[in-house]
């Protein structure tokens, strides 16, 4: 039979296809993307959260900020995925500690929303969770920008 050209074509772009992919992604690529997908959209909640104009508005916010700090765990931050992202390996070596914080910023959540459904005020909370929950985590776990 004869050798089909296109075959020796495709086969060399496959290669040059792999070859790129070696170089450029990382076995931690997935999670990295989505942990930082998942702290983007907490931005998001925690900015509608603060510009919420009623107490079930702010209710509804911190139930999703909750939910989604839930989600801050061993999948999405696996063991050793710093390289290429901010995570400080801190956070390996200091498990418990990270834990702590992601579970901080559930209960500072959940604390927020029974307040707001109780009708009492929640101005002060909802002002400080950028430092109490966020900053208390990213201080000592996320590295500065590169
Ligand atoms: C339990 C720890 C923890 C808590 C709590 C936390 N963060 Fe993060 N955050 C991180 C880490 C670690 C990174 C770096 C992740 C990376 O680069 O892979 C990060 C990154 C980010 C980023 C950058 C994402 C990107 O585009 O790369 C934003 C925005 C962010 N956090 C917002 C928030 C906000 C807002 C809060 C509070 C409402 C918060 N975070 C609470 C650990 C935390």
């Amino acid at each position: 039979m004869r050798r089909q050209p296109w075959l020796y074509a495709l086969a060399a772009g496959a290669f040059l296809m792999t070859g790129a992919n070696a170089f450029s992604a990382g076995p931690f690529d997935k999670a990295i993307e989505a942990r930082q997908q998942l702290m983007k959209d907490i931005g998001g909640i925690n900015k509608a959260m603060r510009q919420a104009t009623d107490a079930a508005g702010v209710a509804a916010n911190a139930d999703k900020l909750a939910e989604a700090f839930a989600k801050v765990n061993e999948e999405t931050f696996p063991k050793g995925s710093a390289e290429g992202s901010r995570a400080k390996t801190d956070i390996w070596e200091k498990w418990d500690e990270f834990a702590a914080a992601a579970k901080n910023a559930v209960t500072l959540a959940q604390a927020i929303a029974t307040k707001a459904r109780a009708g009492e005020d929640t101005a002060e909370l909802v002002k400080g969770y950028g430092k109490s929950a966020c900053g208390s985590c990213h201080r000592p776990f996320r590295a500065p920008k590169s």
